[in-house]
Parts: C-alpha cells; structure tokens; sequence
C-alpha cells in the first residue's frame, strides 16, 4: 500500500470518527436512556478499521460524489455494522467478551442494554440514511438497498445460518453463501450506496464491475477473518483468537485448511483487480482497499 493511501485512510478514518461522534446521542436526563447513550457511543467510537466507510468514499469519488453525503451515507453503514458486532458478541449468538480491544459492549453494560444499542444503532442508521440532503429519490433507493442489504435476505440471514450450522458440516457452496450474506451483503451495499451517492449514475457495466469487485472483496474478507482466527493472537486482533475452532463454528479453515484458504483470498484478490480495469487509475483507491482487506493482520 502507498504512502499516499496510508494518508488517505487516515484521514477518512478521523473525519468518520469525528462525524459519527455527532451522530450519537448525548444528551439526556434520564438514567436509563443515559446509559444507552453511552453505550451506543461505546460500541461506535474510537476502535475498529472502518473499512465500510473507506469503501462508500472510494467507490464514491469514481462518480464525483460530495463528500457532505458520502459522509453520512458512510457513518449509516458503519453504524449498522457496528450494531451487527455488538448482536454478534453477545451469549446467544458468539458469547465473546474482547471485541475492538474492549469488553465486549454486553460485558460493559450489560445484555439488555447491548440488545437496546444494537437496535438503536440500526435505527440511527436509516434515519441519518432519510437526511442526507440530496435527492430524496435517491435517498429512499439508498435507503431500500441498505435495508435489504442487512435484513432476512442479507447480513441477519447470514447470521441465523452462521449460527444453526454448527455440528452440521456445509459444502463449499452453502458456506459461501453464507459468508456472502453475513458479511458480503453489507460490504457490497458499501460499494453501492457510495456509487448511488453522485450526481452521474453509473452505468449498468460500471454498475456490474463494481458488484462483481465487492462479491470477490467480501467474500475475502470473511475468509481472511477466518484465518486470522487460527493465525492471529487475542493482543494483536482485540478480539479472542482461536474462537471459532473452540466453538465448532463453520469456518473456510474449518473446511478447506489454512493453506487453501489463503490461496483463495489470492484467486478473489485478482478477480477483484479485474473486475475494476475499466476504470484504468481512477479505480486505485479501490484497488489498495483489496490490498488491505487481503493483506491485513487484524
Ligand atoms: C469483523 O469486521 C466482523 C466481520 C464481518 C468479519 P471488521 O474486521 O471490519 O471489524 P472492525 O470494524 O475493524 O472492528
Ligand atoms: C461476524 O462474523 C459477521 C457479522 C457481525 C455480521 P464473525 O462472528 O466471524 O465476526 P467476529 O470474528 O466475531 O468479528
Ligand atoms: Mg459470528
Ligand atoms: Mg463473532
Ligand atoms: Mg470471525
């Protein structure tokens, strides 16, 4: 990766941070809603690669998007991821207690103030997503493509397969599937939502690169997460390693072994880089974000 994408990255990841920080909710005089409040900032802020966000921008800027809606359009996206995590962790679905370098947001707050974030986060979410300030009819289109992005047919039906699929061993087809809901489907509205955010809509052929370029991307981030289950340790991924062995959870490793593992995330890694040649080096921001979803260690 480039010196130059470093600084890009981190300057989109501290303008992210500073606008979700605006996005949560401060202010309240009653305890309860006091303690969500904080726990939603918790959950949100100051942790995590954003690398969702850095997609919205990066697919974003191919078609002139402003930053005033990639923005908001971005912390939607981060903001329903970071519900998914804190859903994810609690003792009905993972039960983990590290996430992001942190107790877990149940662990800090407790379930059902982590149930209430999760739920409040997700709603936060499309009502920045209804006040972007520009079409309202390309609002409501953003608005529809994250919801269904996320719901039975996306990210939650992932999730309800992840979680009724331990003791029963899946093809390689039927875990493909399913990373690609529980993970791919919100990688893909990223994608999308950030090329839905300019004034020039793609074409249909630009449109179909960049789908085929964040099926092959989300999908190697799953597998990538898999392997740094098994390769990385508690310190380095803030979150607990060796999880999903422990939990007999259906995993790429689980069902093709480390080596075949990484050897795909190659095979995606390229697949990704030939899906955006049409763009020639207006496409390299998306093309290092491939390079950083393959080549990360957390
Ligand atoms: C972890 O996502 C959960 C998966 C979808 C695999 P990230 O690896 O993007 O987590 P953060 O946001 O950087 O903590
Ligand atoms: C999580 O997958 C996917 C979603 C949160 C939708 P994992 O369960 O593998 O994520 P980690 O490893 O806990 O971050
Ligand atoms: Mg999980
Ligand atoms: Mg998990
Ligand atoms: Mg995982």
């Amino acid at each position: 990766m480039s010196n130059r994408f470093n600084l890009w990255v981190s300057a989109i990841q501290s303008d992210i941070e500073n606008a979700l920080a605006t996005y949560l909710p401060t202010t309240s005089d009653r305890r309860g809603q006091i303690e969500l409040n904080e726990a939603m900032r918790y959950a949100v802020l100051g942790g995590g690669k954003r690398i969702r966000p850095l997609l919205v921008f990066a697919t974003g800027y191919l078609f002139n998007a402003p930053k005033e809606v990639l923005l908001p359009v971005a912390c939607a996206v981060e903001m329903i991821h970071a519900y998914s995590l804190v859903h994810d962790d609690m003792p009905c679905m993972d039960n983990d207690t590290l996430r992001r370098g942190k107790p877990t947001t149940h662990i800090q707050f407790g379930e059902a103030m982590a149930l209430l974030t999760g739920d409040a986060l997700q709603a936060q979410a499309f009502a920045i997503l209804a006040k972007t300030g520009d079409d309202p009819t390309l609002s409501v289109e953003r608005i529809g493509i994250l919801a269904v992005a996320v719901g039975a047919s996306g990210m939650c039906g992932g999730q309800a397969i992840d979680l009724t699929s331990i003791g029963f061993p899946l093809s390689y087809k039927e875990l493909e599937q399913m990373d690609q809901l529980k993970t791919g489907a919100l990688i893909k509205a990223s994608v999308v939502l950030g090329a839905l955010s300019g004034q020039k809509r793609p074409s249909p052929k630009a449109f179909d690169a960049l789908s085929a370029y964040a099926h092959s991307i989300g999908l190697a981030f799953q597998i990538i997460d898999d392997i740094l289950d098994v390769t990385g340790d508690t310190d380095g991924l803030g979150k607990t390693a060796g999880k999903d062995i422990r939990d007999d959870k259906p995993t790429y490793v689980s069902l093709l072994g480390l080596q075949e593992s990484r050897k795909l995330t190659e095979k995606l890694h390229k697949q990704a880089y030939d899906a955006l040649e049409q763009f020639g080096s207006d496409a390299e921001l998306l093309r290092e974000i491939a390079d950083l979803i393959i080549y990360r260690k957390k």
